[in-house]
């Protein structure tokens, strides 16, 4: 079993596993390999010796500590549980093939990123355009429904989702590349999970990614180093290069998390020259997980390349109601007569159904507690008025009667009214 890695005592202790194996049994792992994902069919190991499987399996990184589950499964696929105990029993004395410590670059980058997520990440920003109002992420994030579609295109029922759940229970672990879909209309909480995400790994909740990067498509120039590397301090550039980070990257790249935004808000040319391609398709970072959010029926060519397929399907009505009490623990009343009325009034609880509906709908009603909106339109046309009141507080030239709205010439901009207003 040649090696260009230098000594490893990993590369003997695989080496003397391979020679255990049968024929029958190199069969088997190399069906259960491809099957998986783990290598691709038709490729030089697929005539080669147990040696060249495992030394693949190695190089790739799938026999390292954060891939323990990889390898055993394929050990258990033979079945061979006593090669799977003397593999337990080295891994715990040694690294098999990849460092257990990120390189000193990405535990840098890591660090950094760590705090400034658990900053900027911590609070929801409800209203775009308001940046005097946030709310905590922890005390309003919702868990939200999903469902999965299958390799046919059937979509499952709805199922409630927390984040961990996505690593603990829907993702295959043993099957390679880790590529997960999240897709969903715009305002049903793409962006919000995927800072729910970030912000659990960077408070330790997800300790098997030793860094974890959240990439913005709608900012995205082509370059995924360059996109790591514009959410750092200017002085970490006099530290190491872009190839150096990047090169780190790759070696590390088993215990990467990537979490790639609103891939539908790209820019066409930037994503025609970039590197997602590769990624996506796990032909660079292959051993790393990838989740991409977009809007349904965008970038399907490429995303059928993921597995899981998530729908984001919004909130079920118990998770709404509890939202809204959150929402509104200070104003209790507000909140059982907007939870009554949603309850009685099936026009409100599908509006309510999106996370975005919901929030600006509670933001509306704390403004003026009188009017509730029977449909989307009615809900948009508030928020319209209301946007105009705070912006007829700032600029001169419209003016607020009621529910009207009036464009006056500068001459009788003294007249306008001001109205004080969140929204
Ligand atoms: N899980 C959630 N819990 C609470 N509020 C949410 C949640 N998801 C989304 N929201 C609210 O809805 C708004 C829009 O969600 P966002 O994640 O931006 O949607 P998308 O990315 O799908 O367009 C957020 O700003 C937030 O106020
Ligand atoms: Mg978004």
């Amino acid at each position: 079993m040649a090696s260009k890695q230098g000594f490893d005592p990993a590369i003997s202790f695989l080496e003397g596993l391979s020679r255990e194996i049968t024929d029958d049994e190199l069969k088997c792992l190399k069906r259960q390999c491809q099957s998986t994902g783990l290598v691709p069919p038709g490729g030089e190991t697929e005539k080669g010796s147990a040696g060249d499987l495992f030394m693949e399996l190695y190089r790739k990184g799938l026999t390292s500590p954060g891939n323990h589950d990889i390898f055993i499964s394929l050990l258990r696929a033979i079945p061979r549980e006593d090669l799977i105990t003397r593999y337990c029993r080295f891994s715990e004395g040694q690294s098999l093939g990849q460092t257990k410590h990120p390189s000193f670059i990405v535990g840098k980058v890591a660090d950094f990123l760590r705090t400034f997520y658990r900053s900027h990440l911590s609070e929801i920003q409800p209203l775009p355009w308001c940046h005097d109002f946030f709310l905590p992420l922890n005390d309003v994030y919702t868990n939200l429904q999903f469902s999965e579609k299958d390799r046919r295109g059937r979509s499952s029922d709805s199922f409630r989702l927390q984040v961990s759940q996505l690593f603990e229970n829907i993702m295959d672990s043993a099957r390679l590349p880790r590529r997960v879909r999240v897709e969903g209309p715009p305002g049903i909480g793409k962006s919000t999970f995927c800072h729910k995400v970030l912000y659990e790994w960077a408070c330790g909740k997800l300790p098997q990614f030793s860094a974890a990067f959240l990439i913005e498509m709608r900012d995205y120039s082509g370059d995924i180093a360059d996109a790591i590397i514009e959410q750092l301090p200017e002085e970490y550039q006099i530290m190491f290069s872009k190839d150096e980070l990047w090169d780190q990257l790759l070696r590390d790249s088993c215990d990467l998390l990537f979490v790639l935004d609103g891939l539908d808000e790209i820019d066409r040319e930037a994503f025609e020259n970039s590197d997602l391609d590769n990624l996506i398709q796990g032909k660079t970072m292959y051993g790393s997980t990838v989740i991409v959010t977009s809007r349904p029926h965008e970038f399907d060519a490429i995303l059928k390349f993921c597995h899981p397929n998530l729908k984001i399907t919004g909130y079920s009505s118990k998770d709404r109601n509890n939202f809204i009490v959150n929402y509104f623990v200070n104003r209790v009343d507000i909140g059982d007569k907007l939870v009554k009325e949603i309850q009685s009034k099936r026009v409100l609880s599908e509006i309510c159904q999106t996370p975005l509906n919901t929030i600006l709908l509670c933001v509306l009603l704390e403004e003026n507690a009188e009017k509730l909106p029977d449909t989307v339109t009615e809900l948009y046309a508030s928020l319209v008025l209301s946007i105009t009141k705070n912006y007829s507080t700032t600029r001169k030239g419209v003016e607020i009667d009621g529910d009207q709205l009036r464009v006056i010439s500068p001459a009788n901009s003294a007249n306008s009214e001001s109205m004080p207003g969140r929204v």
